[in-house]
Parts: C-alpha cells; structure tokens; sequence
C-alpha cells in the first residue's frame, strides 16, 4: 500500500512542478493574451506577438504606436507660441507607481513640477495587471506629455528586502526601445546606429525635485551624476569630484558599492540606453541596493562619469519619503452616500 502511494507521488510530482512553473510564468504576461491591448495602452509583452511588420520608427511625438499623449496638441502650440526651444534633448522621466492611498497626492505632485519643465515626456508605469483608471484619468488631465505603461511584479518578488520597480523600469526601458527600434536593413550594430538627442532619469514618484535639475541633466553626454539630498541615513550623498572627475563616493552606507549612489542621483543619453540594448536593471544575483551600481556598471565606469549640480556641491533632489497615512478610522464598509477616488 506505501510503495503504492510512494511511486504515485513521484510519478506525480514532477507534473505538479511543472505546472507550478508555468503558472509562476504565466502571470508575467497580461491574461487576456489573445487580445491586443487597445492603443492607448502598451504593454512591453504584447508587441513582441505583432511581429516586427508593425515595427518602425517613430517620431517621440507619434501616438500611433500604443504611446498615449496626452494633451499634445495644446502642448505643443504652448511651446511654439512661448518661443521654447524645440532642439532641446527630451527628457523622459520613468516613473515606477503602484495603487495606495498617497499615490495620486505624489503624482499630483510629480505633475506639478514635471508641467513646469520644457520637452520632458512622462513614463509612469503602474504596477498592476490593467492600467487602473484612477492613472488613466490623472494622466489625460495632468497636462504632461505622459505614456502610461503597466506591468505586474510577479508576486515571488513582492517581499520586503528584494528590491522594488525592477519591472516597472525595465517596461519604462523597452518601450523606449521599442519606439526607437532601429532599422537593421544596413546590418548596423546598435553600437553604430544614429540616435536622436535625449536623457532618461528614473523619477522615483515620492522625491522631490528642483527645477534646476532638469537643466542639469538636459546636457547629459553619456552619464550624469549628481548628489541626492535626505538619503542613506545622512543630510545627502554626493560623488566627490576632483579636477571635473568622479574619484569616490560620500555615503553613509556601503561606500564599497561601484556607484555608491541613490537612483535619484543619475541620467543617461538615450543614446547609451539605445546602444546598450541589453543593460536592464537584475533581479537575478541583485543584492538589496545595488540596483543602481548593477545598472551602471553596464553602460559607464565611474571615470566617465559628468558630474553636474557645480561639480557635485549643490543638492537638487531629495529622497523625500511621504509618512505612512493613518486610516485606524476608515470603516471597512465606508458610509458616505457617494464614491470619492482620493
Ligand atoms: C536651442 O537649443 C539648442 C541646443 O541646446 C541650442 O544649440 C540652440 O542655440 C537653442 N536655440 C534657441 C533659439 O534658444
Ligand atoms: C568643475 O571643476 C573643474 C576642474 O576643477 C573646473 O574646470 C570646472 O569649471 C568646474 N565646473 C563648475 C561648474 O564649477
Ligand atoms: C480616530 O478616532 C478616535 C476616536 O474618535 C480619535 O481619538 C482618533 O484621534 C482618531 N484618529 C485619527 C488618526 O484621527
């Protein structure tokens, strides 16, 4: 009877294995995997299913390929009309968010500052299955160029002590690439190709930003850095800078990180995040803050690094951290008469 029961649950267990690997797999791609998402949308996974005939290269203003702009057109005649200067490099700012009871309070915020800011294109990427329609409606009204992009965490990764957003700026990532997918007809590297002007900046949606660093970084060549105020335990970080060179790290914590620095603290040419296709930031083999060094280490050494913000002397971000609400008074069934999105 044991041997029995024995060789069933080894005939049985490696099907069961499987069939948990597959479930853990399918969860890292939308449901409704045989629907194209509308538009509006885009999700890094469905476009691969398209096949590259619907591949080409788009202006950064296009919204034909599942980017959402909003507010374009009004955007764009306030540039014109206010003489602003349309050779600028673009700067697109990914921003990681997911549901809770502050999220709209911080990007209302984010929005605030980001409308202020000239050709700056807004990544937000939601951490969720859909695009919620409490983003959706924020976005279309913020008067931001914005693109709204989704992407769940697998749940094995939502544990405290792994790092958080790892998705959420790669979908940011691939979808810049995607929109700037080369044409290899003339079997160029990447390496080779020609790319438009632009910065990418991973705006965390809980810090504070001046506009200064906007300005900052519009001149990134390869990498920028800068310091990062109300982080790892200290007043701020900064790189220290000798002769216009990036020689250390000011840090409070784990000075023997290659890049010593908070994700609030860097910029990268569209050109090095075009050419470097493959740099993503890991789960695999991350350790806990080291994101950012992991990211680093695969496009830039820290003697290329261009130190901005007057050499690294001037704090123009803040690790703000919003204090956690107090809902102890929320009724789990709310009486009010009316449904209010907060
Ligand atoms: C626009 O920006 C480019 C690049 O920064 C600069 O070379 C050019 O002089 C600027 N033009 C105007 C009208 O400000
Ligand atoms: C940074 O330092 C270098 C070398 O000391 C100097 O030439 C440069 O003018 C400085 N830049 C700023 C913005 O202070
Ligand atoms: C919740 O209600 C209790 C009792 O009315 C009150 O004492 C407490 O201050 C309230 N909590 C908050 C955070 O307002």
């Amino acid at each position: 009877m044991k041997s029995v029961f024995y060789s069933r649950f080894f005939i049985l267990l490696p099907w069961v294995l499987i069939v948990v690997i597959i479930i853990d797999i399918d969860t890292r791609r939308p449901s409704n995997s045989s629907k194209a998402p509308t538009a509006r949308y885009y999700s890094p996974y469905w476009r691969r299913r398209i096949g590259r005939a619907a591949l080409m290269r788009p202006q950064p203003s296009d919204t034909s390929m599942g980017t959402w702009t909003t507010n374009q057109e009004h955007l764009t005649s306030l540039d014109s009309h206010s003489g602003k200067n349309n050779s600028l490099p673009i700067i697109y700012a990914i921003t990681p968010t997911y549901s809770r009871p502050v999220q709209k309070a911080e990007l209302t915020r984010l929005a605030n500052t980001f409308r202020q800011v000239p050709r700056l294109h807004w990544i937000v990427v939601e951490d969720s299955a859909q695009p919620t329609d409490l983003v959706r409606r924020f976005l279309a009204g913020s008067g931001v160029r914005a693109t709204h992009l989704h992407v769940l965490t697998p749940r094995r990764y939502k544990r405290s002590g792994l790092p958080r957003a790892t998705e959420q700026r790669n979908a940011g990532l691939a979808w810049l690439r995607q929109q700037y997918k080369p044409q290899r007809s003339a079997g160029q590297s990447p390496a080779q190709q020609e790319y438009p002007s632009g910065v990418v900046f991973f705006a965390d949606d809980d810090n504070t930003y001046s506009l200064e660093l906007f300005q900052e970084m519009r001149t990134t060549q390869k990498v920028s850095v800068w310091p990062v105020g109300l982080v790892g335990g200290r007043r701020y970080e900064r790189p220290v800078v000798e002769n216009g060179k990036v020689v250390g790290w000011y840090t409070g914590w784990r000075a023997d990180r290659p890049f010593a620095i908070d994700m609030a603290g860097f910029a990268v040419s569209l050109q090095v995040i075009l050419s470097s296709p493959k740099a993503v930031f890991k789960r695999r083999g991350s350790q806990p803050g080291m994101q950012e060094s992991d990211f680093l280490k695969q496009i830039t050494k820290v003697e290329e690094l261009e130190p901005k913000a007057d050499n690294c002397t001037k704090v123009l971000v803040w690790h703000t951290r919003t204090e956690k609400v107090n809902l102890a008074n929320e009724s789990k069934h709310p009486q009010d008469t009316i449904k209010i999105e907060v």
